[in-house]
């Protein structure tokens, strides 16, 4: 009865707090046109707020640092086990909020903990101590976090390293090590494939994308260009293969008639 009663007093304008409303909304709420909510949008609404973020859920920087040095130390035991050649090189910090944060030294397998800013690392990874907070407390992985998007990368040079991003985003030393296995074996492979463009020109090239390793069989080409069908990495055939981007290449054979 309780909830009847809830139902029938509360009035149903939009699952969102009000800064995020849309000016139709705000409107409607200003010439009162509003309707009842039902059950089923009140199970959604009730949903949302519970999963709406309150201060509580700010951790402090020193929570936030020992989680991190903790995921750290434990991937960098993973990463011992990977062949040196194929490991991340450099160092990556990870700065919360542009005061704290840890430095991992890939080259000496080590972590530093710092309290200034001006870190000298070849990646630097900003986020707020909300957006931490939030997935340390939700146990998010590290994949749904960089899906997340909510953050700053700054890396010099600017390439794309899957190394580094392959021990980024693994949340348990089994990941890291497929990962890892994974990229060895598509980056050591011999295996070639043959693409031909719709004017018939011919190449043979690495059977797999240095990126994550997605099949070229099925990579499009148009004459100069071979393009990953995964994340659409292009490598230059009149460049030595090298992808447009970064530094990453394939090997590519041109197959005259
Ligand atoms: S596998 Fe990602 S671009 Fe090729």
């Amino acid at each position: 009865m309780a909830n009847k009663k809830i139902l029938e007093d509360i009035k149903f304008l939009e699952l969102k707090p009000l800064n995020e409303l849309c000016s139709s909304s705000i409107k409607k709420i200003k010439s009162n046109v509003c309707e009842k909510v039902t059950s089923k949008q009140l199970k959604k609404y009730i949903e949302y707020y519970k999963n709406f973020e309150d201060e509580d859920a700010l951790l402090s920087d020193e929570e936030i640092l020992k989680f991190l040095r903790n995921e750290f130390s434990n991937k960098l035991i993973s990463l011992k086990k990977v062949c040196k050649d194929i490991r991340p090189k450099g160092k990556f910090s990870f700065v919360i909020d542009n005061r704290v944060g840890l430095t991992i030294n890939f080259d000496i397998l080590n972590i530093e903990q710092w309290s200034v800013s001006g870190q000298k690392s070849n990646y630097i990874h900003k986020v707020s101590s909300k957006h931490i907070s939030k997935m340390i407390r939700k146990g998010e992985t590290w994949e749904n976090y960089y899906l997340s998007m909510d953050f700053l990368n700054e890396r010099s040079p600017d390439i794309y390293d899957t190394k580094l991003m392959l021990f980024l985003i693994s949340s348990d030393p089994s990941e890291m090590e497929f990962g890892f296995k994974k990229l060895e074996e598509f980056r050591s492979t011999d295996n070639m494939t043959t693409l031909i463009s719709k004017d018939g020109k011919k190449i043979r090239c690495s059977r797999f994308c240095p990126h994550a390793g997605a099949d070229l069989t099925n990579a499009s080409f148009d004459g100069r260009y071979v393009v990953c069908p995964r994340r659409g990495w292009r490598f230059d055939i009149e460049n030595n293969g090298k992808e447009i981007q970064n530094n990453e290449k394939i090997t590519i054979e041109i197959i005259e008639d």
